[in-house]
This record gives C-alpha cells, sequence and structure tokens, in this order.
C-alpha cells in the first residue's frame, strides 16, 4: 500500500470566493465548474472500478488518482480521504439498486407483490459485481454499522418498511412491523452475501429466491388473491417513500382518514429544514418550529408523501434524508432583515458536493418565515430562500394563495394575512411564545401551503416518471 498524503483541503471561504467570482466572470468560470465536475466524475469512476475489481483495502489511493488521470490534491480537493471516496461510490450502487427496485415493482398494485417483487430485485442484485464487492462486503466494515444502517435506512430498508406499513395498514400483515423490517431485513442481506460469496451465484440465487418468497407467504394474515411471481417493469415508491420512521408510519396510520387526491402506489418525500429559537428570548423561541410543523402536516396529508422535520441545528445526521428528498422547504425567523444565522451557516455548508455536483438540481423547495412585525422585511428572507434553491437549480414552489386581510371585510383572522406571494409569511408577537403564536391564521395558511407542496411533488414525480419510461 502506498501511503496517502494528509489530506490538502482549500477553505471554504476560499472555494466560496472562487464560486462567487465564478458568477462575475460568467464563461471562464464555468468552464473551471466544468473541469472540476469532470475530476470528481473520473475520480468516482476510477475508484469505483478499482473498489468492485479489488476491494477497498487492496486499492492504494495511488492507484486511484492515476486511473483517473487526476492529481493527489484533486483527490484531497474533493474528497476528505479515501473513506468519503467509498462512501460516494457506496450510495451510488446503493442508489442503482433502489432504482432497480422501485422500477421492477412499478405499477404493481397490490402491496404483496410489490414487497415480493422488491425482495427478488434486491436478492438478484447480488449478481452484480460492484454490488457484491461494496455494497455487501466492504460496505458495512468501511463504513462503520452507524453510517451502513444510516444509508439503508434512506435507501432499501426504507423501501421496504413503506411496503410493510401499507401492508399493515391494509390489514395483511401477520407481524408488528418494526421487528419483521428487521429480520427481513437481515433475511435479505444474509441472502445476498450467501450469493455474492458462492461458487454457483445463479443456483444460489433460486434457492435463496424461493425461500424468501414463502417466508413472506407465511407472514399473510389472510390469503384473499396469489401472491404474483411474475416479474414486470411498474412503477412501486420512489427511493424517496424511506425516510420514514417505524413511529412515523404509525402516525400516518392515525391519519387515514385523509382526503386520497393522488394515486396511492406513488410516494414521494417532502423535508422541513429549519431553524426556530436560534435567538432571542428562549422561552419564548420556537414560533417557527410551530409554521414547520403546520406545513408538514400539510404535506402529510396528501397521501403517499413521506414528511421529515429536520432541525437545522441536527442537520450532520440528515443529509441523506435531504439528498433523497423530491422537495425541501426552507423555514427560518428572520432576524436583523434576514433568514437566521443558522439557517444561513446550512446553506453555507451545502456548497461542498451538493452545490458544486449540483446533487438537489430538479429537486422542489419552498420557503417560509415568521418575525415580530407585519413586514420586518420578511421578504428579504424569502428572497434569500429563493435565491438558495436557485443555486442549486431547484424549482421554486411559491406561496399560491389569494393575499387575505387587504379590503374592509378582511381581517388577522384570514389566511395568508400578510399577503404573501414568493413563499410563506407569519407573524408572532415578540412577547408571545409558540402556545399562542403565531396565530391561527398563519397556521392555517402554512397547513395549505405545505400541502400545496405536496401535491406539486407528487405531480413533478410524476412527471419525472413518464419522461424517463418515454426515454427508454
Ligand atoms: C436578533 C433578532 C433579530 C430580529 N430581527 C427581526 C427583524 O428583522 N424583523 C422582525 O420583524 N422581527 C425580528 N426579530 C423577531 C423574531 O423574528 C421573532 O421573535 C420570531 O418569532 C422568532 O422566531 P423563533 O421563536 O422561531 O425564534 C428578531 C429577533 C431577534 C432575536
Amino acid at each position: 500500500m502506498i501511503p496517502s498524503a494528509p489530506p490538502v483541503r482549500a477553505s471554504l471561504t476560499n472555494r466560496l470566493s472562487v464560486c462567487l467570482s465564478g458568477y462575475r466572470a460568467m464563461g471562464k468560470e464555468r468552464t473551471k465548474a466544468d473541469r472540476k465536475a469532470e475530476t470528481h466524475s473520473a475520480l468516482v469512476g476510477a475508484a469505483r472500478r478499482l473498489f468492485m475489481e479489488h476491494g477497498y483495502a487492496a486499492t492504494p489511493t495511488e492507484e486511484i488518482i492515476s486511473g483517473a488521470d487526476a492529481s493527489r490534491g484533486a483527490l484531497y480537493h474533493h474528497f476528505r480521504d479515501k473513506e468519503e471516496l467509498f462512501r460516494v461510490v457506496y450510495e451510488e450502487v446503493d442508489r442503482e439498486v433502489v432504482r432497480k427496485i422501485v422500477a421492477a415493482a412499478r405499477g404493481k398494485e397490490d402491496a404483496w407483490d410489490r414487497l415480493v417483487v422488491g425482495c427478488r430485485t434486491y436478492l438478484a442484485a447480488s449478481l452484480e459485481p460492484a454490488v457484491q464487492q461494496v455494497v455487501l462486503l466492504d460496505g458495512p466494515s468501511v463504513l462503520g454499522w452507524e453510517t451502513w444502517r444510516e444509508i439503508e435506512d434512506a435507501h432499501c430498508m426504507g423501501l421496504m418498511e413503506g411496503v410493510l406499513v401499507k401492508l399493515a395498514d391494509e390489514g395483511k400483515l401477520d407481524a408488528p412491523i418494526e421487528p419483521l423490517l428487521h429480520l427481513l431485513f437481515g433475511a435479505l442481506s444474509e441472502g445476498a452475501l450467501l450469493v455474492a460469496r458462492t461458487n454457483d451465484p445463479e443456483a444460489a440465487l433460486a434457492e435463496v429466491e424461493a425461500t424468501v418468497v414463502r417466508l413472506l407467504e407465511g407472514l399473510k394474515k389472510e390469503q384473499p388473491r396469489q401472491v404474483s411471481t411474475r416479474l414486470t417493469t411498474c412503477e412501486f415508491l420512489s427511493p424517496c417513500a424511506n425516510r420514514r420512521s417505524v413511529r412515523d408510519r404509525r402516525e400516518e396510520t392515525k391519519l387515514s382518514g385523509n382526503p386520497k387526491t393522488l394515486e396511492p402506489e406513488m410516494t414521494v418525500s417532502v423535508a422541513v429544514v429549519y431553524d426556530s429559537g436560534s435567538r432571542g428570548h428562549p422561552v419564548l423561541g420556537g414560533r417557527t418550529r410551530v409554521l414547520a410543523e403546520a406545513v408538514a402536516r400539510g404535506a402529510e396529508a396528501v397521501d403517499g408523501t413521506v414528511v421529515r422535520l429536520v432541525p437545522v441545528a441536527d442537520r450532520e445526521d440528515h443529509w441523506v434524508t435531504l439528498d433523497e428528498a423530491d422537495a425541501i422547504v426552507l423555514g427560518c425567523p428572520t432576524y436583523m432583515g434576514s433568514g437566521s444565522a443558522e439557517l444561513k451557516a446550512f446553506m453555507e455548508e451545502t456548497l461542498r458536493p451538493r452545490f458544486l455536483e449540483q446533487r438537489w438540481k430538479d429537486k422542489l423547495a419552498a420557503g417560509f418565515t415568521n418575525s415580530a412585525g407585519m413586514s420586518g422585511d420578511k421578504l428579504l428572507s424569502l428572497k434569500q430562500l429563493a435565491g438558495f434553491a436557485a443555486q442549486h437549480g431547484m424549482i421554486w414552489v411559491t406561496l399560491g394563495q389569494l393575499p387575505g386581510w387587504q379590503t374592509s371585510l378582511g381581517s388577522a383572522e384570514d389566511e395568508n394575512r400578510l399577503a404573501s406571494f414568493l413563499g410563506l409569511m407569519a407573524q408572532s408577537n415578540a412577547d408571545q411564545g409558540p402556545d399562542l403564536v403565531p396565530p391561527h391564521s398563519d397556521r392555517a395558511t402554512a397547513e395549505r401551503f405545505g400541502r400545496r407542496i405536496g401535491e406539486a411533488a407528487h405531480r413533478w414525480a410524476r412527471g419525472r416518471t413518464s419522461a424517463t419510461v418515454a426515454s427508454s
């Protein structure tokens, strides 16, 4: 093994100034950005090939560098170390498996069929060399259990959880969800490992598949219809269906009276990243959180929508959630005429790798803010959030509500009482806490806004699916 040099990392400030100067000298810097992206993908491509062929431990950093025709400096500019590069490769390969599962189960109306086809597709993926070496053999040990589980929770395990909850909702499952999820995922992982390590993978796969199907049959509460074992290409869940925890899903079950406005088999995820109470009176803080929760409730009311609330202070644990989300909603209090510093810090941290890779491009985005003044310069905060979304190439969803409280018959009870358009504005009296403010009208506006975002995410995901099908 060739020892690797200590990481040479450009400071965030330097990288940021490179990016910003790029906006001033568009043509020139665009080329620079292109070259950066090319180097990044060459490094990932070379690493993927080498990790797959030789395994993580037997791949020296030098070989990755020469395989990508890059410099050592470039490697450490893009990645903290070899392990971070491995994580990128791992997520890429694992996401491909998720896409295959989603494609295989697409359009299957029966949740049992989706579960069976999902499990079979997962197992079949274990025949692929990249899945065998990177995901099954090296993944857990190189990434460590916590990280590995975090990724799987967002990928395959999350998909499985979604379909199990659906079966439980329909009264078709004869086992509690949580232990079943872990046991089934364990069985599939071990089954896939068995296939990956045997001398006759095809034969092992057939045996493991048949055994898994029999196991699943035993879990049915009723047998209203035969489980189909025919594999077809159809729609299942978006990969983003996965961020619901078991607890979240149980909560969701309680909301089963919600109107079903959209196709039930399409699941999308909405992440609400928010700051609240990072400054000001600690006892009164949390008023913006109330709005975040109302937006989440609204989005959740759209059938097939998984919502994750992400307090911005916890962002380190949620990057995968955000990367996988179909829509990201940003919210913060307005402090000194702009979005709060905590949310701004989050925005700046998305520079690398998300902005540079345009990883969030074409996701939906929306924003809300809250402050003490009726105006209080809230529009400046919304512009800041919309500008941030634009930098990421995201699609901005406006509030989409007529203005309230602007005639002699209007009042502060009106929804959209602050007559906002770009996003949601709410107002909270400075001397009251989240039990009282923002008032009901603002909360209702937020809930309606969340619903609009959820519906937009479904439309967008459906359109994306049709576009993919049309181009394939
Ligand atoms: C440092 C600071 C700056 C503020 N600046 C503004 C402002 O520019 N405009 C405004 O209307 N309210 C301003 N406020 C009031 C907050 O926006 C308001 O209290 C809000 O409800 C706080 O939400 P939170 O409870 O989620 O922290 C400011 C408050 C603080 C502590």
